[in-house]
């Protein structure tokens, strides 16, 4: 059997490639978190009982008996950090290569510039893990209590939190930089999976990801709109 021997500028294509693959599948993953997040928070409007039941039953019931009670919180949250670790992972090493590039002698005279995108996936990407990091402090740890007590059911919880303008501000600004990563995301891991094949499959998905993106904004901040305008 012929066996071919790569250069190591092969290699490192080849790795990028699979970096970039994994970066799109995590992002998917996590994208498709968000929109059931989106929903779930819209049970709010069923009333205070319908949302901390399903809250509750989110740890406690699903997927019973098919997996022990209370297990399934615990596969669905190490399965999400594997995503989010596996997505930052590809993200900081490609970040390394493209910076290494641009002050390589390799590509000397050549002016290697970061695109636009890049630049704002990356920093977006940082502000959004800042954020999420306060947001899993404040509703899933308790430790940061905006105007709620440790023990409050879910919906007291956002509600007391709601009720504050700036938290409401504070978290348009949050869902907006996150809603701005998926749009670009979504097309982007579309594009690395091989789906960007014509100029009607571009439109298409150009299409496809601003509808996600203004679908998880809008249905993410109706939840805390309505709360501060007193309709739930
Ligand atoms: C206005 C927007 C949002 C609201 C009102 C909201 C609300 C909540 C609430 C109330 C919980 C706690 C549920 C419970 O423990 O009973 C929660 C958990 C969580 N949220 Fe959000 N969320 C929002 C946006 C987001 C976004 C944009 C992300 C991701 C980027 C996110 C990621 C998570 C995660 C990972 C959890 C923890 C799930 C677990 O317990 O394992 N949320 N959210």
């Amino acid at each position: 059997m012929a066996t071919t021997t790569l250069t190591p500028h092969q290699r490192a294509v080849r790795s990028s490639v699979a970096l970039k693959v994994l970066m799109a599948i995590t992002g998917l993953i996590m994208v498709g978190f968000l929109l059931m997040h989106m929903y779930g928070n819209l049970k709010v409007f069923l009333g205070a009982d319908a949302f901390n039941h399903y809250a509750h039953w989110l740890k406690g019931e699903i997927l019973y008996p098919l997996v022990p009670e209370g297990w399934f919180i615990w596969i669905f949250r190490a399965f999400m950090l594997a995503a989010i670790v596996g997505h930052v992972y590809a993200a900081a090493v490609l970040t390394k290569r493209s910076l290494d590039a641009r002050s390589s002698k390799y590509v000397h005279g050549h002016n290697h510039q970061e695109t636009y995108a890049a630049r704002t996936m990356r920093w977006g990407g940082v502000i959004l893990l800042t954020g999420l990091i306060f947001h899993l402090l404040q509703f899933t740890a308790h430790v940061v209590r905006t105007g709620f007590s440790a023990g409050d059911e879910p919906f007291d919880m956002v509600h007391a939190s709601f009720s504050q303008w700036w938290l409401v501000l504070a978290y348009a600004v949050w869902v907006l930089v996150v809603c701005l990563h998926v749009r670009h995301g979504v097309w982007s891991a579309l594009t690395t999976l091989g789906a960007n094949t014509s100029p009607k499959a571009r439109g298409f998905l150009n299409g496809l990801a601003w509808v996600i993106a203004v679908t998880l904004f809008v249905g993410f901040m109706i939840m805390p709109v309505a709360v501060l305008l007193g309709w739930v």
